[in-house]
């Protein structure tokens, strides 16, 4: 088993060698182990080729027809069937079209000027019309659903447009006590009363649950499926049983998206997220896999680390050229100490993640967006400072839709403010925002007036002016920051602090991420000011935010990155929140929820990082 030495860290040695641990009756009847738990179990679930199933569904063709997604020229999302003609995102539209004549192509909805809702039109043109995934954004909605209606007591994280993180931990022990009764107490004989470990599990039969993962590697030459069912010699344990309730609970639910939805799916169940999202690829489309906690070690040894999400970068990079290595097994042998000595302290996170440790939670994001942004990049760029309108009214019909929707189920919802961001030349980005009025009947017209307005005070004059740079708008984005419904501020506040109650291990583990990820940026701010949507500087504290490296990928759908950028401003902004209550006289109830002994600025840091790690997942 993996040793690890625990140099100035909290860590112990049994934090890296638990794959089997000692389960007695405290842990089975404690309920707030959190992400300590023995009997942890984590899911991702991802949806198969999502935007082409949504395609599919809508227009209801037979899924075993090839079928991609277009936008412009190029394919965002290719079905399984076409995949079988060797047709990948990575080819133009009229390429995979000569792969496979009988392909259905879809383009994806485009909002055009003049129209309140985003269409499929005959010859959309990037020139004139922009991108609309707000049918995936729907669909993504209802899935997301099937899983709260589905899997009641679970705690249920959306990580991406077509993925979602279950935490089957609690549900899981309802079920344990359930089926097996006995467990609720030691025998009364038991000398160490609930210190006693439990007996041994009953065997398990894997049936119809799904893929396990063997524990011991697969022979390379051997192309033959491995049955599903576990022959290994490895003796089952309750964490074994966890995860097969885990999975029967899973496969329903899967089934039912399937059957009312139209979508397959595919899972991935183990003991915490990191390899719930490894293991979910490990098998597709429409398919579960289980990773066993004696599975772990030789599941991840052979593989690539620079696949790894957080790894994939100049961390990744910087390793792969220190070791001369390529897989997870190479970099096993460094100790602890040394990578702290190469790679700063905070590389203890790579340690940990290359044995198998994720002690992040599966944590619920707030129903409410707090923000929306619609973006496009201009690939004929504005040179009048008169053609800003076109687009200001294309994404203002975007933002008019989305909000409207929202509001469908929250109706007091509101913007706090209207931003409109734009980027000059590959340099200068620059934005400028207005407090948005209530409005209870939110049209086009209002938000693209709002929106016309700021963008004469950004660029004015510009392009008339003596001596001024030549005008040239590469990017345009609007976006709503700051919603929340009318009278609940209040609450909103209050859920702030509630979060603050996750364990430490957990918030120091996201630390160290996240402090991993901007020291690697300090001496590429060149290159990161090239985004047009990786930074942003804070009205308030004057600081230039970024975003996570691995959001920095250029080839990053830019709606996705504009989202995580607009979740960052955001959380953010929580932080300065925060930092104001925590100074401001401790007398309301919210105020006291606050530890005595907790250092707020770091903490806080913390916390702001915590929702930009969702968009990690999508790597
Ligand atoms: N997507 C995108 N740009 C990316 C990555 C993903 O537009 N850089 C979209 C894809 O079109 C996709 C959806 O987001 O349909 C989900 O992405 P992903 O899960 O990575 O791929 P799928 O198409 O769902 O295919 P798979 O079955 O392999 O998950
Ligand atoms: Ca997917
Ligand atoms: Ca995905």
């Amino acid at each position: 088993m993996w040793k690890g030495k625990a140099k100035a860290t909290e860590l112990t040695e049994a934090d890296f060698d638990d794959l089997d641990p000692v389960i007695t009756y405290r842990h089975l009847l404690s309920h707030n182990l959190g992400v300590k738990d023995p009997l942890r179990v984590v899911a991702l679930c991802d949806s198969d080729a999502f935007y082409a199933a949504c395609e599919q569904v809508r227009l209801k063709v037979d899924p075993a027809i090839p079928l991609v997604v277009r936008q412009w020229d190029s394919l965002i999302a290719v079905n399984y069937p076409a995949r079988k003609f060797g047709i990948s995102r990575m080819d133009k539209a009229d390429d995979a079209l000569k792969k496979c004549p009988e392909l259905k192509v879809v383009h994806v909805a485009t909002y055009k000027e003049g129209e309140k809702e985003p269409g499929y039109w005959d010859k959309p043109d990037t020139k004139t019309h922009k991108v609309s995934l707000d049918h995936y954004r729907r669909e993504s909605v209802k899935i997301y659903n099937m899983f709260k209606e589905g899997l009641p007591g679970a705690e249920i994280e959306k990580a991406s447009i077509d993925e979602a993180f279950v935490d089957f931990t609690r549900p899981v022990r309802e079920k344990l006590m359930e089926r097996y009764p006995y467990l609720s107490q030691p025998p009364t004989d038991a000398p160490d009363g609930l210190d006693t470990p439990l007996p041994p599990p009953p065997p398990i039969s894997w049936d119809g649950l799904g893929t396990v993962i063997p524990t011991t590697p697969e022979p390379t030459d051997d192309n033959n499926e491995h049955s599903s069912t576990c022959e290994d010699d490895t003796l089952a344990t309750w964490h074994d049983v966890a995860l097969s309730m885990a999975a029967e609970m899973m496969g329903k639910v899967r089934v039912d998206i399937h059957s009312k939805l139209g979508y397959t799916t595919s899972a991935g169940i183990g003991r915490n997220k990191f390899l719930a999202k490894l293991t979910a690829s490990y098998r597709k489309p429409n398919s579960q896999s289980i990773l066993r906690n004696a599975a772990i070690p030789n599941y991840l040894k052979p593989m690539p680390f620079q696949k790894i999400r957080f790894l994939g970068g100049k961390l990744g990079k910087a390793l792969a050229e220190e070791y001369d290595v390529k897989t997870v097994g190479d970099l096993l042998t460094i100790s602890l100490e040394e990578m702290q000595r190469k790679f700063g302290e905070n590389s203890i996170w790579v340690y940990e993640i290359l044995r198998g440790i994720d002690r992040s939670d599966v944590k619920e994001k707030s129903a409410i967006t707090k923000s929306m942004l619609a973006s496009k990049n201009l690939p004929k760029p504005i040179v009048k400072t008169s053609e800003g309108h076109h687009w200001i009214r294309v994404l203002a019909a975007e933002l008019a839709l989305r909000l409207n929707e929202a509001r469908e189920a929250s109706p007091t919802l509101w913007p706090r403010t209207i931003v409109l961001h734009i980027r000059q030349g590959y340099q200068t980005s620059r934005s400028k925002q207005a407090a948005f009025p209530f409005v209870r009947n939110v049209t086009v017209d209002i938000i693209a007036a709002a929106g016309d307005k700021l963008w004469k005070e950004l660029v004015g004059a510009r392009d008339g002016a003596p001596g001024s740079m030549p005008f040239k708008v590469s990017s345009v984005q609007l976006s709503f920051t700051g919603i929340e419904s009318m009278n609940a501020a209040q609450q909103s506040i209050e859920g702030f602090f509630k979060n603050r109650g996750s364990s430490d291990a957990e918030g120091s583990n996201l630390k160290r991420k996240r402090e991993d990820d901007t020291s690697h940026s300090m001496d590429s701010d060149q290159a990161i000011s090239e985004l047009p949507t990786a930074s942003f500087t804070c009205d308030r504290c004057r600081k230039r935010i970024h975003l996570p490296e691995a959001l920095r990928d250029i080839s990053l759908d830019e709606d996705i990155r504009a989202e995580a950028l607009a979740a960052l401003r955001t959380e953010h902004s929580d932080f300065h929140l925060a930092q104001e209550l925590s100074k401001a006289p401790d007398k309301s109830s919210g105020g006291a929820k606050f530890r005595p002994n907790t250092p707020t600025r770091k903490k806080n840091k913390q916390k702001e990082t915590s929702g930009i790690t969702k968009f990690f997942s999508r790597q």
